[in-house]
Protein backbone atom coordinates (compact mmCIF):
# COMPACT_ATOMS: atom_id res chain seq x y z
CA UNK A 1 0.00 0.00 0.00
CA UNK A 2 0.71 3.81 -0.46
CA UNK A 3 1.10 6.53 1.77
CA UNK A 4 -1.23 8.51 0.74
CA UNK A 5 -0.02 11.93 3.33
CA UNK A 6 2.19 14.32 0.66
CA UNK A 7 5.42 14.31 1.54
CA UNK A 8 6.50 17.64 3.82
CA UNK A 9 10.53 17.34 2.87
CA UNK A 10 12.13 19.14 0.99
CA UNK A 11 14.16 16.67 -1.45
CA UNK A 12 17.00 19.08 -2.06
CA UNK A 13 16.80 21.73 0.57
CA UNK A 14 19.99 24.20 -0.62
CA UNK A 15 21.50 26.82 -3.30
CA UNK A 16 22.12 24.77 -6.47
CA UNK A 17 25.03 26.86 -7.93
CA UNK A 18 26.00 26.36 -11.98
CA UNK A 19 22.55 24.73 -11.83
CA UNK A 20 22.20 24.98 -15.80
CA UNK A 21 25.45 22.89 -16.25
CA UNK A 22 24.45 20.32 -13.73
CA UNK A 23 21.06 19.75 -15.27
CA UNK A 24 22.85 19.69 -18.75
CA UNK A 25 25.17 16.32 -16.90
CA UNK A 26 21.85 14.74 -14.96
CA UNK A 27 20.05 15.14 -18.62
CA UNK A 28 23.59 13.21 -20.35
CA UNK A 29 23.77 10.42 -17.80
CA UNK A 30 20.00 9.95 -18.14
CA UNK A 31 20.56 8.68 -22.12
CA UNK A 32 22.62 5.67 -20.00
CA UNK A 33 19.80 3.91 -18.25
CA UNK A 34 18.44 1.13 -19.33
CA UNK A 35 15.51 -0.92 -18.58
CA UNK A 36 16.24 -3.15 -15.44
CA UNK A 37 19.47 -1.25 -14.41
CA UNK A 38 20.42 -0.87 -11.03
CA UNK A 39 22.22 2.55 -9.94
CA UNK A 40 24.15 3.87 -7.64
CA UNK A 41 23.06 7.17 -6.84
CA UNK A 42 25.60 9.82 -5.10
CA UNK A 43 24.97 12.57 -3.21
CA UNK A 44 25.09 16.54 -3.61
CA UNK A 45 22.99 18.87 -6.12
CA UNK A 46 24.46 17.45 -9.28
CA UNK A 47 23.18 13.43 -8.30
CA UNK A 48 20.01 15.41 -7.03
CA UNK A 49 19.39 17.16 -10.90
CA UNK A 50 20.65 13.76 -12.24
CA UNK A 51 17.74 11.42 -10.33
CA UNK A 52 15.05 14.10 -11.29
CA UNK A 53 16.12 13.96 -15.19
CA UNK A 54 16.42 9.69 -14.61
CA UNK A 55 13.16 9.99 -13.34
CA UNK A 56 11.57 11.76 -15.95
CA UNK A 57 13.07 9.02 -18.35
CA UNK A 58 11.52 6.46 -16.11
CA UNK A 59 7.97 7.97 -16.17
CA UNK A 60 8.40 8.49 -19.97
CA UNK A 61 9.79 5.35 -21.20
CA UNK A 62 7.91 3.24 -18.23
CA UNK A 63 11.73 1.77 -17.32
CA UNK A 64 12.40 -0.72 -14.41
CA UNK A 65 14.71 1.08 -12.14
CA UNK A 66 16.31 0.97 -9.07
CA UNK A 67 19.30 2.48 -6.70
CA UNK A 68 21.24 1.81 -4.25
CA UNK A 69 21.98 5.34 -2.71
CA UNK A 70 25.06 6.80 -0.55
CA UNK A 71 22.64 8.80 1.85
CA UNK A 72 19.76 9.39 3.18
CA UNK A 73 19.36 12.84 1.26
CA UNK A 74 19.40 10.99 -2.06
CA UNK A 75 17.06 7.97 -0.97
CA UNK A 76 14.76 11.12 -0.13
CA UNK A 77 14.90 12.40 -3.45
CA UNK A 78 14.77 8.65 -5.07
CA UNK A 79 11.82 8.29 -3.07
CA UNK A 80 9.75 11.64 -4.33
CA UNK A 81 10.63 10.62 -7.59
CA UNK A 82 9.29 7.15 -7.69
CA UNK A 83 12.55 5.40 -7.67
CA UNK A 84 12.38 2.12 -5.68
CA UNK A 85 15.59 2.13 -3.08
CA UNK A 86 17.38 -1.09 -2.27
CA UNK A 87 20.70 -1.67 -0.82
CA UNK A 88 24.21 -3.32 -1.13
CA UNK A 89 23.07 -6.03 0.52
CA UNK A 90 20.35 -7.05 -2.29
CA UNK A 91 22.13 -5.76 -5.16
CA UNK A 92 25.22 -4.74 -6.93
CA UNK A 93 24.63 -1.60 -9.08
CA UNK A 94 25.54 -1.68 -12.90
CA UNK A 95 27.62 1.99 -12.45
CA UNK A 96 27.19 4.58 -10.31
CA UNK A 97 27.56 8.22 -10.33
CA UNK A 98 27.89 10.92 -8.40
CA UNK A 99 29.40 14.44 -8.74
CA UNK A 100 32.99 15.80 -7.25
CA UNK A 101 33.95 19.22 -5.70
CA UNK A 102 37.54 18.85 -7.33
CA UNK A 103 38.43 17.14 -10.62
CA UNK A 104 42.42 17.41 -11.24
CA UNK A 105 43.80 16.31 -14.48
CA UNK A 106 44.65 12.66 -13.52
CA UNK A 107 40.94 12.34 -12.36
CA UNK A 108 42.07 12.47 -8.84
CA UNK A 109 39.00 13.96 -6.78
CA UNK A 110 38.23 15.94 -3.72
CA UNK A 111 34.29 14.99 -2.77
CA UNK A 112 32.13 14.92 0.35
CA UNK A 113 31.28 18.76 0.74
CA UNK A 114 27.45 16.96 1.58
CA UNK A 115 29.70 14.40 4.52
CA UNK A 116 28.56 11.35 2.34
CA UNK A 117 31.99 10.20 1.34
CA UNK A 118 32.04 7.41 3.35
CA UNK A 119 29.15 5.55 1.36
CA UNK A 120 30.39 7.28 -2.03
CA UNK A 121 33.62 5.15 -1.45
CA UNK A 122 32.02 2.19 -1.07
CA UNK A 123 29.63 3.17 -4.07
CA UNK A 124 32.84 3.10 -5.71
CA UNK A 125 34.23 0.12 -5.02
CA UNK A 126 31.16 -1.74 -5.09
CA UNK A 127 30.06 -0.79 -8.72
CA UNK A 128 31.84 -2.00 -12.11
CA UNK A 129 31.86 1.76 -13.23
CA UNK A 130 31.73 5.26 -11.94
CA UNK A 131 31.10 8.42 -13.94
CA UNK A 132 31.78 11.47 -12.30
CA UNK A 133 29.30 14.28 -13.10
CA UNK A 134 30.74 18.57 -12.68
CA UNK A 135 29.93 21.45 -14.79
CA UNK A 136 33.72 23.31 -15.99
CA UNK A 137 33.85 25.23 -12.07
CA UNK A 138 35.06 21.73 -10.96
CA UNK A 139 38.22 21.20 -13.08
CA UNK A 140 41.18 22.29 -10.94
CA UNK A 141 44.85 21.90 -11.73
CA UNK A 142 46.13 20.88 -8.66
CA UNK A 143 43.25 19.83 -5.60
CA UNK A 144 42.89 21.33 -2.42
CA UNK A 145 43.20 25.02 -4.05
CA UNK A 146 39.26 25.39 -3.36
CA UNK A 147 38.20 22.92 -1.50
CA UNK A 148 39.31 21.19 2.13
CA UNK A 149 39.52 17.38 2.17
CA UNK A 150 36.94 16.06 4.44
CA UNK A 151 37.66 13.38 7.34
CA UNK A 152 35.10 11.73 9.07
CA UNK A 153 36.56 10.39 12.26
CA UNK A 154 35.11 8.63 15.04
CA UNK A 155 33.97 11.61 17.79
CA UNK A 156 36.18 10.21 20.67
CA UNK A 157 39.41 10.36 18.92
CA UNK A 158 39.19 14.03 17.46
CA UNK A 159 42.67 14.66 19.20
CA UNK A 160 44.59 11.95 17.97
CA UNK A 161 43.19 12.35 14.51
CA UNK A 162 44.17 15.92 14.69
CA UNK A 163 47.92 15.50 16.28
CA UNK A 164 48.25 12.46 13.33
CA UNK A 165 46.81 14.64 10.34
CA UNK A 166 49.36 17.39 11.21
CA UNK A 167 52.29 15.10 11.19
CA UNK A 168 51.16 14.21 7.90
CA UNK A 169 51.01 17.84 7.22
CA UNK A 170 47.75 19.35 7.94
CA UNK A 171 48.14 23.16 7.75
CA UNK A 172 44.77 24.18 8.63
CA UNK A 173 42.02 21.88 10.35
CA UNK A 174 38.14 22.60 11.30
CA UNK A 175 35.43 20.53 13.16
CA UNK A 176 32.66 20.98 10.20
CA UNK A 177 29.76 22.67 12.43
CA UNK A 178 25.98 21.91 12.35
CA UNK A 179 23.39 24.44 11.02
CA UNK A 180 19.89 24.16 12.28
CA UNK A 181 21.60 22.28 15.28
CA UNK A 182 23.95 23.05 17.94
CA UNK A 183 27.20 21.13 17.77
CA UNK A 184 29.46 19.56 15.35
CA UNK A 185 27.81 17.69 12.21
CA UNK A 186 26.98 14.62 12.72
CA UNK A 187 27.41 12.00 9.76
CA UNK A 188 25.10 9.04 8.64
CA UNK A 189 27.71 6.47 10.57
CA UNK A 190 27.39 8.85 13.94
CA UNK A 191 31.06 10.61 13.17
CA UNK A 192 32.52 13.98 13.09
CA UNK A 193 33.63 15.52 10.35
CA UNK A 194 37.47 17.64 9.72
CA UNK A 195 37.84 19.54 6.65
CA UNK A 196 41.87 19.80 6.04
CA UNK A 197 43.98 21.70 4.18
CA UNK A 198 46.91 20.66 3.35
CA UNK A 199 49.94 22.57 1.66
CA UNK A 200 50.47 19.57 -0.90
CA UNK A 201 48.23 17.09 -1.92
CA UNK A 202 50.71 14.01 -2.48
CA UNK A 203 49.80 10.34 -4.43
CA UNK A 204 50.04 8.83 -1.10
CA UNK A 205 47.86 11.11 1.02
CA UNK A 206 44.77 9.43 0.71
CA UNK A 207 46.48 6.17 1.95
CA UNK A 208 48.16 7.93 4.50
CA UNK A 209 45.40 9.74 6.26
CA UNK A 210 43.19 6.47 6.33
CA UNK A 211 45.97 4.72 8.18
CA UNK A 212 45.37 6.88 10.82
CA UNK A 213 43.52 5.33 13.60
CA UNK A 214 40.46 6.47 14.22
CA UNK A 215 39.46 7.98 10.74
CA UNK A 216 36.93 6.31 9.00
CA UNK A 217 37.45 7.72 5.68
CA UNK A 218 38.55 10.90 3.72
CA UNK A 219 36.93 12.82 0.25
CA UNK A 220 40.24 12.45 -1.43
CA UNK A 221 39.92 9.95 -4.41
CA UNK A 222 43.48 9.39 -6.05
CA UNK A 223 44.07 7.11 -8.94
CA UNK A 224 40.48 5.72 -9.47
CA UNK A 225 39.49 4.21 -12.94
CA UNK A 226 36.33 6.54 -13.11
CA UNK A 227 34.64 8.53 -16.43
CA UNK A 228 34.68 12.31 -16.45
CA UNK A 229 31.59 13.76 -18.25
CA UNK A 230 30.83 17.22 -18.64
CA UNK A 231 28.22 19.62 -19.90
CA UNK A 232 28.12 18.65 -23.56
CA UNK A 233 27.65 22.47 -24.80
CA UNK A 234 29.69 24.83 -22.98
CA UNK A 235 26.69 27.17 -20.99
CA UNK A 236 27.36 30.48 -20.55
CA UNK A 237 28.09 31.88 -17.09
CA UNK A 238 24.63 32.14 -15.01
C1 LIG B 1 28.60 14.77 -1.33
O1 LIG B 1 29.12 14.30 -0.11
C2 LIG B 1 29.69 15.21 -2.21
O2 LIG B 1 30.72 14.31 -2.43
C3 LIG B 1 29.16 15.75 -3.55
O3 LIG B 1 29.09 14.75 -4.51
C4 LIG B 1 30.08 16.83 -3.99
O4 LIG B 1 30.28 17.69 -2.89
C5 LIG B 1 29.52 17.60 -5.18
O5 LIG B 1 28.41 18.34 -4.77
P1 LIG B 1 27.55 19.19 -5.77
O6 LIG B 1 27.08 18.26 -6.83
O7 LIG B 1 26.40 19.73 -4.93
O8 LIG B 1 28.40 20.28 -6.31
Amino acid sequence: MNWDNSARYAAWNGEISNRKAKEAVGRQIAEHVKDGAVLGVGSGSTAYLAITAIAERVRREKLRVSAVCTSSEVSLACAANGIPVTSLLQAQPDWYFDGADEVDPGHNLIKGRGGAMYMEKVMMSAAPKTYILVDHSKIVEKLGGKFPIPVEFSPVTLHVVERELVKIGAVDITLRMAVKKDGPVITENGNFILDVKFAEIRPTLETEIKTITGVIESGLFMGRAIEVILPEVVLPAE
